[in-house]
């Protein structure tokens, strides 16, 4: 009898997978099967995001997100909430705000509606999530526009008051980039300087084949730890087709169809690349094995290749094959590697 993945690490971090709406509404079940079997922990892939919770001033949909707790809590899981504040997915009337103190009326109106409403049953939050520009500066997003930077202190100081017990993260990509590595280190002295709680970062890890490196990735951890905080390996996902900010030529960007080289591999990953995929799986759970004692969970995004948001990001269409398990729920080479590190 093989351990999964879940037992082999249980001693070290939890075990995370985000979930999609067949997976938290149980109509697939053979991913609802692999969940449970695999994985401690859950993240809802979209169903906790603004725009779908709350798509207009008055108007919430709980639906799906209360089912999403209600999964966690049958499987006996450590249940993520992502995300209270993100520029991205938001409902479309939050980017006409212009005045300030109608922000942060928004803002205090979302984060104790969904933050109190599952009040006790989240483990932990991402707070806010992707507020940095890659060279460490803030984001132009539509808070930071507004508002300020003060908009950061009050979405911390909202989630801890709406949910004393949840944990609260900052969540970002990139993370491993020295620049981006300095802001974030910034961001989060400040808050601790103001006297806001957080507990917690997070490094969204939808990595390649190639990098980021190791010793990046490493720095990192050590960094963020330093601050006094748990370090989540958050999003992980290894792509193993070329990004287009990877190609040569910036203006490649713009028209991939009917290109061969935007979709290499559209019925079966080759051997060689399966075990270069492998490979780095290994190395890199290797590197959180030695860091164990910072890193508290390492959440895959995803259940398996066939449902993972990189077959259609960057570019639409592709067929992409970025986690351990195949699109017939079989475990693949790389989940082999992970698991005989134990
Ligand atoms: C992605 C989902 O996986 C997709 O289904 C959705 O269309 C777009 O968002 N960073 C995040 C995640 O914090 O919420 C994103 O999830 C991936 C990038």
């Amino acid at each position: 009898e093989t351990l999964s993945l879940k037992e082999a690490f249980s001693e070290d971090f939890l075990i995370g997978v985000a979930i999609n709406n067949r997976v938290i509404e149980e109509t697939d079940t053979l991913a609802v099967g692999l969940v449970a079997r695999e994985f401690n922990s859950i993240s809802p892939e979209n169903v906790m995001k603004w725009g779908e919770l709350h798509p207009a001033p008055d108007v919430y949909h709980f639906d799906l997100s209360d089912k999403y707790v209600a999964f966690g809590e049958k499987k006996n899981m450590h249940i993520i909430g992502h995300t209270l504040l993100w520029h991205s997915q938001i409902g479309s009337w939050m980017n006409e705000v212009k005045d300030s103190a109608v922000m942060s009326s928004y803002i205090e109106n979302h984060i104790n509606a969904v933050a109190g409403r599952y009040k006790g049953r989240i483990y932990g939050w991402d707070v806010l999530n992707e507020a940095l520009n890659e060279d460490g500066s803030l984001r132009e997003s539509i808070f930071l526009k507004v508002m300020g930077e003060d908009y950061i202190e009050r979405a911390f100081s909202l989630a801890a008051k709406a949910d004393p017990k949840a944990e609260l993260y900052y969540n970002d990509y990139n993370m491993w980039k020295p620049e981006k590595r300095a802001g974030a280190i910034k961001l989060i002295k400040k808050l601790q300087t103001k006297g806001a709680r957080i507990d917690g970062v997070g490094m969204q890890a939808h990595w390649s084949l190639s990098g980021p490196s190791l010793e990046d990735i490493e720095q990192s951890i050590i960094a963020y730890a330093e601050l006094g905080l748990k370090v989540m390996i958050t999003e992980l996902d290894i792509t193993v087709l070329p990004n287009p900010w990877d190609l040569e030529g910036a203006e490649i960007s713009q028209n991939f169809e009917g290109s061969e080289i935007m979709n290499p591999f559209p019925n079966q990953l080759p051997d060689s690349v399966q075990i270069q995929l492998a490979e780095r799986y290994e190395n890199i759970f290797r590197l959180f094995l030695k860091h164990k004692a910072k890193i508290d969970r390492v959440t895959f995004w995803g259940v398996n290749d066939k449902v993972s948001w990189l077959n259609n990001w960057p570019i639409k269409g592709r067929t992409n094959y970025p986690l351990p398990f195949d699109r017939a729920f079989e475990p693949k080479k790389a989940y082999e590697r992970i698991l005989r590190l134990k």
